[in-house]
């Protein structure tokens, strides 16, 4: 049984046949309607989601399957205080594949120990988002035709962005990635992210300055700063607006830059680029539900 807990539990191998898998999944819909009948997905939510949780349930419904689950936890016997090792052993007697989404950095992979059935990591606290990731790496490679050879600028909250995490690992295993990482001092990229950039010998460079480096980009990463992971909202009100991408700022870009962002959007891209064709980030959303047909039919080992 597999889980998907970390982007790096899949080899590039095998996240070329999840692209691969979306991409067919895409030219022929009426060929995976019925690959889950029977088959039950749980999605359970102790934080908020829009895309992850819909696009999952979009998924398993067009695949032919059921979902069950909790958008709220408070509506859970998490509120009466059953552990989460508890919770995934008794939904893995009503579900086949479980997708969880939790505040608690690590809640997934402890799921994942006690666990009957596959479970995905929907997003766990400012960890690990891999299926985003997945998203992200099928947007790229229909957007630029290849993941590798790319000049990649992250920008925003890179400290709490758990997306940027993900992502950034799973790029650090493509060839001729270059990672240019746009925060606030007070928002960088954790440590541990740029101790394994330097063992592997990536290039990368820190700066605050978007509009310096915007030339130079491919793909333009902007990301949300993250109000919930603050411990203080004086300092979420001040860097809340660090960086608003706008018309006039990606004047200085590439014509075929991609504009990437997970969203939600809160101020950090102007509404005026959405009508930009370089601006890619609602034909990502709609990417996820693809690679998430993907991923639910690989775990399930369905053919
Ligand atoms: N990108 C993303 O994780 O969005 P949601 O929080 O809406 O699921």
């Amino acid at each position: 049984m597999r889980h998907l807990i970390d982007i790096l539990d899949l080899t590039p191998a095998e996240i070329d046949g999840l692209i691969a898998k979306a991409c067919d999944i895409i030219a022929r819909p009426q060929d995976y309607a019925h690959r889950c009948e029977g088959k039950k997905l749980a999605t359970l939510f102790f934080e908020p989601s829009t895309r992850t949780r819909l696009s999952f349930e979009a998924a398993m419904y067009e695949l032919g399957g059921h979902v069950i689950g909790f958008s709220d936890a408070a509506n859970s016997s998490a509120s009466k205080g059953e552990s989460v090792a508890d919770t995934v052993r008794v939904v893995g007697c009503y579900a086949d594949i479980i997708a969880m989404r939790h505040f608690k950095e690590g809640a997934p992979l402890v799921a994942a120990m006690k666990s009957p059935v596959p479970i995905i990591n929907a997003g766990d606290g400012g960890h690990n988002h891999p299926t985003q990731t997945l998203t992200d790496l099928l947007t790229i490679w229909r957007e630029k035709g290849r993941l590798d050879n790319l000049t990649v600028g992250f920008c925003g909250d890179l400290k709490f962005g758990r997306t940027v995490h993900s992502l950034i690992s799973a790029l650090s295993r493509y060839s001729g990635i270059r990672f240019v990482l746009i925060s606030p001092e007070e928002l960088k990229v954790p440590s541990y992210i740029k101790d394994t950039l330097k063992q592997k010998g990536l290039e990368y460079v820190q700066t605050t300055d978007l509009e310096a480096v915007m030339p130079e980009l491919d793909i333009l990463y902007m990301t949300r700063v993250q109000r919930e992971r603050f411990f203080n909202e004086e300092e979420y009100l001040r860097l809340k607006d660090s960086y608003i991408l706008t018309p006039e700022k990606l004047q200085a870009a590439k014509a075929d830059l991609t504009v990437l962002h997970p969203l939600p959007r809160v101020n950090e891209i102007a509404v005026t680029v959405d009508d930009d064709p370089r601006a890619c980030y609602f034909r990502q959303a709609l990417n996820g539900k693809f690679i998430r047909m993907a991923l639910i039919l690989k775990l399930l080992e369905v053919e």
